[in-house]
Protein backbone atom coordinates (compact mmCIF):
# COMPACT_ATOMS: atom_id res chain seq x y z
CA UNK A 1 0.00 0.00 0.00
CA UNK A 2 1.33 3.71 -0.78
CA UNK A 3 1.60 6.85 1.58
CA UNK A 4 -1.67 8.64 1.82
CA UNK A 5 -3.01 12.07 3.25
CA UNK A 6 -7.18 11.45 3.46
CA UNK A 7 -8.61 14.50 4.15
CA UNK A 8 -12.48 14.63 3.80
CA UNK A 9 -13.86 17.49 5.61
CA UNK A 10 -17.21 17.58 3.93
CA UNK A 11 -20.07 17.17 6.54
CA UNK A 12 -22.64 15.56 4.89
CA UNK A 13 -26.31 15.92 6.30
CA UNK A 14 -28.30 12.62 4.60
CA UNK A 15 -32.24 11.21 5.11
CA UNK A 16 -35.64 12.82 4.40
CA UNK A 17 -36.27 16.41 4.37
CA UNK A 18 -32.56 17.39 5.59
CA UNK A 19 -32.85 20.25 3.05
CA UNK A 20 -34.61 22.16 5.39
CA UNK A 21 -31.10 22.90 7.57
CA UNK A 22 -29.68 24.16 4.94
CA UNK A 23 -30.04 27.77 6.42
CA UNK A 24 -28.86 26.81 9.58
CA UNK A 25 -25.39 24.95 7.76
CA UNK A 26 -25.02 27.82 5.71
CA UNK A 27 -24.99 29.85 9.43
CA UNK A 28 -22.96 27.55 10.81
CA UNK A 29 -19.96 27.65 8.06
CA UNK A 30 -20.48 31.44 8.74
CA UNK A 31 -21.71 32.58 5.37
CA UNK A 32 -24.14 35.95 5.79
CA UNK A 33 -24.94 35.94 1.65
CA UNK A 34 -25.01 33.31 -0.65
CA UNK A 35 -24.98 32.53 -4.20
CA UNK A 36 -27.05 29.69 -4.84
CA UNK A 37 -26.33 28.07 -8.44
CA UNK A 38 -28.29 25.86 -10.56
CA UNK A 39 -28.82 24.23 -13.84
CA UNK A 40 -31.42 24.19 -16.09
CA UNK A 41 -34.88 24.10 -14.00
CA UNK A 42 -35.75 20.78 -12.58
CA UNK A 43 -35.06 22.27 -9.03
CA UNK A 44 -37.38 25.06 -9.77
CA UNK A 45 -40.10 22.30 -11.33
CA UNK A 46 -39.87 20.05 -8.47
CA UNK A 47 -40.21 23.28 -5.89
CA UNK A 48 -36.57 22.56 -4.24
CA UNK A 49 -35.03 25.85 -5.27
CA UNK A 50 -38.16 27.99 -3.39
CA UNK A 51 -37.81 25.63 -0.30
CA UNK A 52 -33.86 26.31 -0.20
CA UNK A 53 -34.46 30.22 -0.58
CA UNK A 54 -37.48 29.83 2.06
CA UNK A 55 -34.92 27.99 4.85
CA UNK A 56 -32.39 30.49 4.30
CA UNK A 57 -34.79 33.75 4.48
CA UNK A 58 -35.67 31.84 7.72
CA UNK A 59 -32.51 31.57 9.14
CA UNK A 60 -31.66 35.57 7.47
CA UNK A 61 -29.15 34.58 5.30
CA UNK A 62 -28.94 37.02 2.34
CA UNK A 63 -28.59 35.54 -1.40
CA UNK A 64 -29.09 35.95 -4.55
CA UNK A 65 -29.04 33.32 -7.28
CA UNK A 66 -27.34 32.49 -11.05
CA UNK A 67 -29.04 29.35 -13.19
CA UNK A 68 -28.92 27.97 -16.17
CA UNK A 69 -25.62 25.64 -15.55
CA UNK A 70 -25.65 22.98 -18.33
CA UNK A 71 -24.65 19.60 -18.26
CA UNK A 72 -20.79 19.18 -18.88
CA UNK A 73 -20.47 22.61 -17.73
CA UNK A 74 -18.41 25.60 -19.19
CA UNK A 75 -16.51 28.57 -18.45
CA UNK A 76 -18.47 31.34 -19.63
CA UNK A 77 -20.71 30.35 -17.09
CA UNK A 78 -18.20 30.37 -14.29
CA UNK A 79 -17.15 33.88 -15.34
CA UNK A 80 -20.99 34.85 -15.30
CA UNK A 81 -20.47 33.63 -11.53
CA UNK A 82 -17.43 35.24 -10.31
CA UNK A 83 -18.44 38.54 -11.62
CA UNK A 84 -21.71 38.49 -9.96
CA UNK A 85 -20.16 37.24 -7.22
CA UNK A 86 -17.56 40.18 -6.78
CA UNK A 87 -20.64 42.65 -7.23
CA UNK A 88 -22.95 41.37 -4.57
CA UNK A 89 -19.92 40.55 -2.10
CA UNK A 90 -21.08 36.74 -1.91
CA UNK A 91 -19.35 34.68 0.81
CA UNK A 92 -20.09 31.17 -0.18
CA UNK A 93 -21.15 29.74 -3.24
CA UNK A 94 -24.48 26.54 -2.63
CA UNK A 95 -24.40 24.51 -5.17
CA UNK A 96 -28.11 22.92 -5.74
CA UNK A 97 -27.98 20.16 -8.31
CA UNK A 98 -25.82 17.73 -9.53
CA UNK A 99 -22.14 17.29 -10.78
CA UNK A 100 -22.24 20.19 -13.69
CA UNK A 101 -23.78 22.84 -10.70
CA UNK A 102 -21.05 22.05 -8.23
CA UNK A 103 -18.29 21.58 -10.06
CA UNK A 104 -19.42 25.22 -11.70
CA UNK A 105 -20.08 26.24 -8.38
CA UNK A 106 -16.41 25.08 -7.34
CA UNK A 107 -14.83 27.13 -10.29
CA UNK A 108 -16.35 30.06 -8.86
CA UNK A 109 -15.57 29.79 -5.30
CA UNK A 110 -11.56 29.83 -6.24
CA UNK A 111 -11.76 32.05 -9.31
CA UNK A 112 -13.75 34.99 -6.63
CA UNK A 113 -10.32 34.80 -5.00
CA UNK A 114 -7.71 35.16 -7.68
CA UNK A 115 -7.19 38.31 -9.90
CA UNK A 116 -6.15 36.71 -12.96
CA UNK A 117 -8.54 34.16 -15.20
CA UNK A 118 -9.62 31.33 -13.15
CA UNK A 119 -8.70 28.82 -16.67
CA UNK A 120 -5.28 29.35 -15.07
CA UNK A 121 -6.05 26.71 -12.57
CA UNK A 122 -7.11 24.01 -15.21
CA UNK A 123 -4.17 24.69 -17.83
CA UNK A 124 -1.71 24.32 -14.57
CA UNK A 125 -0.17 27.85 -14.60
CA UNK A 126 -1.03 28.47 -11.29
CA UNK A 127 -1.85 26.49 -8.26
CA UNK A 128 -5.35 26.85 -6.11
CA UNK A 129 -4.58 28.23 -2.27
CA UNK A 130 -7.95 29.72 -1.26
CA UNK A 131 -11.45 30.03 -2.39
CA UNK A 132 -14.99 30.92 -0.72
CA UNK A 133 -16.55 27.62 0.78
CA UNK A 134 -19.36 25.94 -1.21
CA UNK A 135 -21.91 23.87 0.41
CA UNK A 136 -23.83 21.77 -1.88
CA UNK A 137 -27.77 20.63 -1.73
CA UNK A 138 -27.14 17.40 -3.56
CA UNK A 139 -29.89 16.06 -6.34
CA UNK A 140 -28.23 13.63 -8.09
CA UNK A 141 -25.69 10.58 -6.99
CA UNK A 142 -23.58 10.61 -9.99
CA UNK A 143 -20.34 12.63 -10.26
CA UNK A 144 -19.97 12.56 -6.13
CA UNK A 145 -18.64 15.99 -6.25
CA UNK A 146 -20.65 16.92 -3.05
CA UNK A 147 -17.73 15.05 -1.53
CA UNK A 148 -14.71 15.42 -4.11
CA UNK A 149 -11.79 17.83 -4.67
CA UNK A 150 -12.47 18.20 -8.23
CA UNK A 151 -13.66 20.26 -10.57
CA UNK A 152 -14.59 19.31 -14.12
CA UNK A 153 -15.15 22.67 -17.08
CA UNK A 154 -14.90 22.68 -20.47
CA UNK A 155 -13.46 25.99 -22.34
CA UNK A 156 -15.80 26.68 -24.85
CA UNK A 157 -13.49 28.30 -27.87
CA UNK A 158 -11.44 25.03 -27.48
CA UNK A 159 -13.28 22.54 -26.97
CA UNK A 160 -11.54 21.50 -23.80
CA UNK A 161 -12.47 19.21 -20.51
CA UNK A 162 -10.30 20.05 -18.04
CA UNK A 163 -10.09 18.64 -14.64
CA UNK A 164 -9.15 20.16 -11.54
CA UNK A 165 -8.01 18.46 -8.32
CA UNK A 166 -7.57 20.52 -5.17
CA UNK A 167 -8.95 18.60 -2.50
CA UNK A 168 -7.27 20.41 0.50
CA UNK A 169 -9.49 23.68 -0.96
CA UNK A 170 -11.90 22.46 -3.42
CA UNK A 171 -13.89 19.86 -0.69
CA UNK A 172 -17.33 21.26 0.34
CA UNK A 173 -17.80 22.06 3.56
CA UNK A 174 -21.20 20.56 3.60
CA UNK A 175 -23.66 18.50 1.66
CA UNK A 176 -27.35 17.93 2.10
CA UNK A 177 -27.89 14.76 0.73
CA UNK A 178 -31.80 13.86 0.78
CA UNK A 179 -32.32 10.54 -0.99
CA UNK A 180 -36.56 12.00 -1.87
CA UNK A 181 -34.61 14.39 -4.37
CA UNK A 182 -33.57 11.89 -6.57
CA UNK A 183 -37.26 10.62 -7.27
CA UNK A 184 -37.62 12.86 -10.31
CA UNK A 185 -34.79 12.07 -12.15
CA UNK A 186 -34.95 10.50 -15.55
CA UNK A 187 -34.30 7.02 -15.64
CA UNK A 188 -31.67 7.48 -18.60
CA UNK A 189 -30.18 10.19 -15.87
CA UNK A 190 -30.15 7.29 -13.05
CA UNK A 191 -28.30 5.05 -15.35
CA UNK A 192 -25.77 7.25 -16.29
CA UNK A 193 -25.21 8.39 -12.30
CA UNK A 194 -24.72 4.36 -11.95
CA UNK A 195 -21.91 4.13 -14.76
CA UNK A 196 -20.44 6.57 -13.67
CA UNK A 197 -19.96 5.96 -10.22
CA UNK A 198 -19.13 2.69 -10.86
CA UNK A 199 -16.04 3.99 -12.91
CA UNK A 200 -15.38 5.93 -9.82
CA UNK A 201 -14.18 2.87 -8.24
CA UNK A 202 -12.82 1.20 -11.19
CA UNK A 203 -10.25 3.80 -12.26
CA UNK A 204 -9.17 3.49 -8.34
CA UNK A 205 -9.81 -0.76 -8.53
CA UNK A 206 -7.76 -1.45 -11.65
CA UNK A 207 -4.12 -0.87 -10.12
CA UNK A 208 -1.00 -2.18 -9.85
CA UNK A 209 -0.59 -1.04 -6.42
CA UNK A 210 -0.28 -4.30 -3.75
CA UNK A 211 -1.08 -5.46 -0.71
CA UNK A 212 -4.31 -3.30 -0.70
CA UNK A 213 -6.97 -5.58 0.30
CA UNK A 214 -8.67 -3.38 1.97
CA UNK A 215 -8.56 -0.94 -0.81
CA UNK A 216 -10.27 -3.95 -2.82
CA UNK A 217 -12.78 -5.01 -0.67
CA UNK A 218 -14.38 -1.59 -0.42
CA UNK A 219 -14.35 -1.31 -3.65
CA UNK A 220 -15.80 -5.14 -4.58
CA UNK A 221 -18.78 -4.32 -1.91
CA UNK A 222 -19.53 -0.76 -3.42
CA UNK A 223 -19.59 -2.21 -6.47
CA UNK A 224 -22.13 -4.77 -5.87
CA UNK A 225 -24.05 -2.83 -3.24
CA UNK A 226 -24.71 -0.55 -6.31
CA UNK A 227 -25.50 -3.50 -8.93
CA UNK A 228 -28.06 -4.43 -6.84
CA UNK A 229 -29.85 -1.48 -5.66
CA UNK A 230 -29.63 0.10 -9.51
CA UNK A 231 -31.54 -3.13 -10.81
CA UNK A 232 -34.14 -2.00 -7.87
CA UNK A 233 -34.00 1.85 -8.85
CA UNK A 234 -34.93 0.96 -12.46
CA UNK A 235 -37.74 -1.24 -11.56
CA UNK A 236 -38.90 1.39 -8.61
CA UNK A 237 -38.28 4.54 -8.91
CA UNK A 238 -39.60 5.46 -5.69
CA UNK A 239 -37.73 3.03 -3.50
CA UNK A 240 -36.52 4.55 -1.04
CA UNK A 241 -33.97 2.57 0.69
CA UNK A 242 -32.39 1.55 -2.41
CA UNK A 243 -32.52 5.39 -3.60
CA UNK A 244 -30.36 6.18 -0.81
CA UNK A 245 -27.99 3.52 -0.91
CA UNK A 246 -27.40 4.14 -4.60
CA UNK A 247 -26.85 8.40 -3.21
CA UNK A 248 -24.23 6.99 -0.14
CA UNK A 249 -22.96 4.77 -3.07
CA UNK A 250 -22.01 7.75 -5.03
CA UNK A 251 -20.71 10.10 -2.22
CA UNK A 252 -18.04 7.11 -1.46
CA UNK A 253 -16.92 6.13 -4.63
CA UNK A 254 -15.60 9.38 -5.36
CA UNK A 255 -14.70 10.93 -2.18
CA UNK A 256 -11.26 9.09 -1.90
CA UNK A 257 -12.48 6.41 0.85
CA UNK A 258 -12.30 3.44 -1.72
CA UNK A 259 -8.90 4.25 -3.28
CA UNK A 260 -6.57 5.53 -0.54
CA UNK A 261 -3.22 4.14 -0.52
CA UNK A 262 -3.82 3.05 -4.64
CA UNK A 263 -2.22 4.59 -7.52
CA UNK A 264 -4.75 5.39 -9.80
CA UNK A 265 -5.80 5.05 -13.19
CA UNK A 266 -8.36 7.52 -14.58
CA UNK A 267 -7.75 6.88 -18.08
CA UNK A 268 -11.25 6.01 -19.14
CA UNK A 269 -12.17 9.29 -17.48
CA UNK A 270 -9.65 11.01 -19.57
CA UNK A 271 -10.43 9.23 -22.91
CA UNK A 272 -14.64 9.99 -21.95
CA UNK A 273 -13.74 13.56 -21.01
CA UNK A 274 -12.81 13.82 -25.14
CA UNK A 275 -16.06 12.34 -26.11
CA UNK A 276 -18.30 14.61 -23.99
CA UNK A 277 -16.01 17.52 -24.75
CA UNK A 278 -16.26 17.40 -28.40
CA UNK A 279 -19.94 15.27 -28.65
CA UNK A 280 -21.48 16.85 -25.56
CA UNK A 281 -22.63 13.61 -24.20
CA UNK A 282 -23.91 12.73 -21.04
CA UNK A 283 -20.14 11.67 -19.25
CA UNK A 284 -22.14 8.77 -17.77
CA UNK A 285 -22.75 7.42 -21.13
CA UNK A 286 -19.69 7.88 -22.17
CA UNK A 287 -18.19 5.80 -19.97
CA UNK A 288 -20.51 2.49 -19.97
CA UNK A 289 -19.17 2.80 -23.86
CA UNK A 290 -15.47 3.33 -23.12
CA UNK A 291 -14.91 1.64 -19.78
CA UNK A 292 -15.56 -1.74 -21.47
CA UNK A 293 -13.59 -1.03 -24.29
CA UNK A 294 -10.44 0.27 -22.21
CA UNK A 295 -11.30 -3.34 -20.06
CA UNK A 296 -11.08 -5.20 -23.28
CA UNK A 297 -7.84 -3.98 -23.95
CA UNK A 298 -6.62 -4.52 -20.55
CA UNK A 299 -7.33 -8.09 -21.41
CA UNK A 300 -4.49 -8.17 -23.34
CA UNK A 301 -1.99 -6.08 -21.83
CA UNK A 302 -2.59 -6.14 -18.12
CA UNK A 303 -5.15 -9.03 -17.19
CA UNK A 304 -4.64 -10.36 -13.78
CA UNK A 305 -6.81 -6.97 -11.90
CA UNK A 306 -9.40 -7.61 -14.70
CA UNK A 307 -9.46 -11.26 -13.75
CA UNK A 308 -10.05 -10.51 -9.86
CA UNK A 309 -12.84 -8.20 -10.86
CA UNK A 310 -14.74 -10.59 -13.19
CA UNK A 311 -14.76 -13.55 -10.42
CA UNK A 312 -14.86 -11.20 -7.31
CA UNK A 313 -17.61 -8.59 -8.85
CA UNK A 314 -19.12 -10.76 -11.37
CA UNK A 315 -19.53 -14.56 -9.93
CA UNK A 316 -17.60 -15.65 -12.96
CA UNK A 317 -15.76 -19.14 -12.50
CA UNK A 318 -11.69 -18.74 -11.67
CA UNK A 319 -10.20 -21.06 -14.82
CA UNK A 320 -6.61 -21.46 -16.11
CA UNK A 321 -7.32 -19.10 -18.98
CA UNK A 322 -7.26 -15.63 -17.74
CA UNK A 323 -7.98 -14.08 -20.63
CA UNK A 324 -11.34 -15.81 -20.64
CA UNK A 325 -12.29 -15.23 -17.75
CA UNK A 326 -11.32 -11.41 -17.69
CA UNK A 327 -13.78 -10.95 -21.04
CA UNK A 328 -16.83 -12.93 -19.40
CA UNK A 329 -16.63 -10.13 -16.86
CA UNK A 330 -16.46 -7.46 -19.46
CA UNK A 331 -19.79 -8.92 -21.06
CA UNK A 332 -21.35 -9.29 -17.76
CA UNK A 333 -20.62 -5.21 -17.30
CA UNK A 334 -22.17 -4.62 -20.96
CA UNK A 335 -25.10 -6.56 -20.41
CA UNK A 336 -25.71 -4.83 -16.89
CA UNK A 337 -25.01 -1.39 -19.18
CA UNK A 338 -27.23 -2.78 -21.80
CA UNK A 339 -30.39 -3.71 -19.08
CA UNK A 340 -30.00 -0.12 -17.42
CA UNK A 341 -30.85 1.00 -21.23
CA UNK A 342 -26.85 2.71 -21.64
CA UNK A 343 -25.23 2.34 -24.72
CA UNK A 344 -22.09 0.07 -25.24
CA UNK A 345 -20.96 1.30 -28.55
CA UNK A 346 -19.65 4.16 -30.05
CA UNK A 347 -23.30 4.34 -32.69
CA UNK A 348 -25.54 3.48 -29.18
CA UNK A 349 -24.05 6.76 -28.21
CA UNK A 350 -25.78 8.57 -30.98
CA UNK A 351 -21.60 8.61 -32.68
CA UNK A 352 -22.03 7.01 -36.50
CA UNK A 353 -18.32 7.55 -37.19
CA UNK A 354 -16.73 9.50 -34.23
CA UNK A 355 -13.39 11.24 -35.63
CA UNK A 356 -11.06 9.09 -33.69
CA UNK A 357 -7.93 11.29 -34.74
CA UNK A 358 -9.28 14.27 -33.47
CA UNK A 359 -10.15 12.68 -30.05
CA UNK A 360 -6.50 11.52 -29.66
CA UNK A 361 -4.96 14.08 -30.74
CA UNK A 362 -6.88 16.27 -28.14
CA UNK A 363 -6.16 13.37 -25.14
CA UNK A 364 -2.72 13.47 -25.57
CA UNK A 365 -2.33 17.87 -26.43
CA UNK A 366 -4.05 18.06 -23.08
CA UNK A 367 -3.08 14.83 -20.65
CA UNK A 368 0.50 14.41 -22.14
CA UNK A 369 2.22 12.09 -24.33
CA UNK A 370 0.85 9.23 -21.70
CA UNK A 371 -2.43 8.92 -20.36
CA UNK A 372 -3.58 6.65 -17.54
CA UNK A 373 -1.50 4.33 -14.75
CA UNK A 374 -2.54 0.71 -15.13
CA UNK A 375 -1.14 0.09 -18.25
CA UNK A 376 0.29 3.87 -19.91
CA UNK A 377 -1.66 4.75 -22.86
CA UNK A 378 0.40 6.22 -25.66
CA UNK A 379 -1.10 7.71 -28.79
CA UNK A 380 -1.18 4.33 -30.45
CA UNK A 381 -2.95 2.35 -27.34
CA UNK A 382 -5.68 5.38 -26.85
CA UNK A 383 -6.37 5.17 -30.72
CA UNK A 384 -7.04 1.46 -30.57
CA UNK A 385 -9.44 1.99 -27.44
CA UNK A 386 -11.04 3.88 -29.54
CA UNK A 387 -12.15 1.63 -32.56
CA UNK A 388 -12.79 -1.04 -29.86
CA UNK A 389 -15.80 1.45 -28.69
CA UNK A 390 -16.96 1.31 -31.96
CA UNK A 391 -17.53 -2.13 -32.81
CA UNK A 392 -17.99 -3.79 -29.07
O1 LIG B 1 -29.98 21.06 -15.19
P1 LIG B 1 -31.17 20.47 -14.52
O2 LIG B 1 -32.45 21.01 -15.05
O3 LIG B 1 -31.07 20.54 -13.03
O4 LIG B 1 -31.22 18.91 -14.95
C1 LIG B 1 -30.16 18.02 -14.66
C2 LIG B 1 -29.32 17.70 -15.88
O5 LIG B 1 -30.06 17.80 -17.07
C3 LIG B 1 -30.77 16.67 -14.35
N1 LIG B 1 -31.11 16.51 -12.94
C4 LIG B 1 -30.27 16.58 -11.86
N2 LIG B 1 -30.95 16.29 -10.75
C5 LIG B 1 -32.24 16.05 -11.10
C6 LIG B 1 -32.34 16.20 -12.51
N3 LIG B 1 -33.51 16.02 -13.18
C7 LIG B 1 -34.59 15.68 -12.44
N4 LIG B 1 -34.55 15.49 -11.10
C8 LIG B 1 -33.40 15.66 -10.41
N5 LIG B 1 -33.37 15.42 -9.08
O6 LIG B 1 -29.74 15.73 -14.65
C9 LIG B 1 -28.98 16.23 -15.73
C10 LIG B 1 -27.52 15.98 -15.44
O7 LIG B 1 -27.03 16.80 -14.41
P2 LIG B 1 -25.46 16.91 -14.15
O8 LIG B 1 -25.24 17.82 -13.00
O9 LIG B 1 -24.76 17.22 -15.43
O10 LIG B 1 -25.11 15.40 -13.74
P3 LIG B 1 -23.88 14.74 -13.06
O11 LIG B 1 -24.00 14.81 -11.58
O12 LIG B 1 -23.74 13.43 -13.69
O13 LIG B 1 -22.61 15.67 -13.44
C11 LIG B 1 -21.90 15.46 -14.64
C12 LIG B 1 -20.70 16.37 -14.71
O14 LIG B 1 -19.78 16.10 -13.63
C13 LIG B 1 -18.47 15.86 -14.18
C14 LIG B 1 -18.79 15.24 -15.51
O15 LIG B 1 -17.69 15.21 -16.38
C15 LIG B 1 -19.92 16.12 -16.01
O16 LIG B 1 -19.42 17.32 -16.53
N6 LIG B 1 -17.68 15.08 -13.23
C16 LIG B 1 -17.28 15.70 -12.11
C17 LIG B 1 -16.50 15.06 -11.17
C18 LIG B 1 -16.03 15.73 -9.95
N7 LIG B 1 -16.24 17.03 -9.84
O17 LIG B 1 -15.45 15.14 -9.05
C19 LIG B 1 -16.05 13.68 -11.36
C20 LIG B 1 -16.75 12.96 -12.44
O18 LIG B 1 -15.92 11.93 -12.91
C21 LIG B 1 -17.20 13.78 -13.60
O19 LIG B 1 -16.17 13.93 -14.56
ZN1 LIG C 1 -16.99 10.40 -13.61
Amino acid sequence: MNNFTFYSPTEFVFGKGREYETGALVRKYGSKKVMIVYGGGSVVRSGLLERVTGVLKSAGVEYCLMGGVQPNPIDTKVYEGIAICRNKNVDMILAVGGGSVIDTAKAIAAGVLYDGDFWDFFAGKEKVTRALKVGVVLTIPAAGSEGSGNTVITKTDTLQKLSLRVPEVLRPVFAVMNPELTYTLPAFQTACGVADMMAHIMERYFTNTQDVEIADRLCEGTLLTIIKEARIVMEYPGNYGARANLMWAGTITHNGTCGVGCEEDWASHFLEHEVSAIYGVTHGAGLAVLFPAWMTWMAEHNVDKIVQYAVRVWGVPEEENKKKVALEGIQRLKEFFVSLGLPVTFKELGIDNPDISRLVDSLHRNKGEYVGNYVKLSRKDSEEIFKMACVI
